[in-house]
């Protein structure tokens, strides 16, 4: 990939709520954003998320199909039609295959709720205050073949406190995560 070449053309996945992707877009429309956001596939239909791929008019995508190789034979095609050069992850709930990440073949982005390589999978919260961690975060990563273990592209920690409970946790560390996935592509790029 060309180093600055104008905005990176970005789609994102997602399953549900969407605030990542709210995050995403509100980072696109900043004047110096180095992305545009083409396309928003979600894997769930209803997701709420959608609404915001439709208020701000980017092709949207909400794939009823249960069967992930649809879900992925659709979205590939989507992906090359549109040109895209890379993929992030939002809040998106399916493992894709490594078939689909060998013939996207550009980078995909994940965004996972723990300090990777803590807590991969799912309920990272409950572990972490079941564990009685001191701290928790979130972390931009690529993705690999292997769930949860690509590449760190950037961390944000979030304190623990003995009050905290795994809403209260959940809320901060959204908070971190709609504050980092914006730096971590900016980060990624300028690494490029
Ligand atoms: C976020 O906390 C994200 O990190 C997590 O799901 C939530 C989605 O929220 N992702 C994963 O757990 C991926 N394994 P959002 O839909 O409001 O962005």
């Amino acid at each position: 990939m060309e180093k600055f070449l104008g905005k990176k053309n970005i789609a994102v996945f997602i399953s549900g709520r969407g605030s990542n992707l709210k995050s995403l877009i509100k980072y696109s429309k900043k004047k110096n954003s180095l992305i545009k956001i083409s396309l928003v596939i979600s894997d769930t239909p209803l997701a709420k998320g959608i609404e915001y791929a439709k208020n701000s008019k980017i092709k949207n995508y909400c794939f009823k199909s249960k069967s992930k190789l649809k879900f992925e034979k659709k979205s590939l095609e989507l992906l090359k039609k549109n040109k895209v050069e890379i993929l992030c992850l939002a809040g998106f709930m399916r493992i894709l295959s490594e078939d689909f990440i060998k013939k996207f073949s550009n980078p995909i982005l994940n965004i996972h709720p723990s300090l990777l390589p803590k807590y991969k999978g799912l309920n990272t919260h409950t572990r972490a205050i079941k564990n009685r961690d001191k701290y928790s975060g979130a972390t931009i990563h690529r993705v690999t073949k292997k769930l949860d273990s690509g590449e760190i592209i950037y961390q944000k920690k979030v304190k623990i406190f003995k009050s905290d409970t795994v809403n209260s946790l959940e809320k901060k560390v959204l908070k971190v995560e709609h504050e980092i996935y914006p730096k971590a592509i900016v980060k990624f790029l300028s690494n490029l």
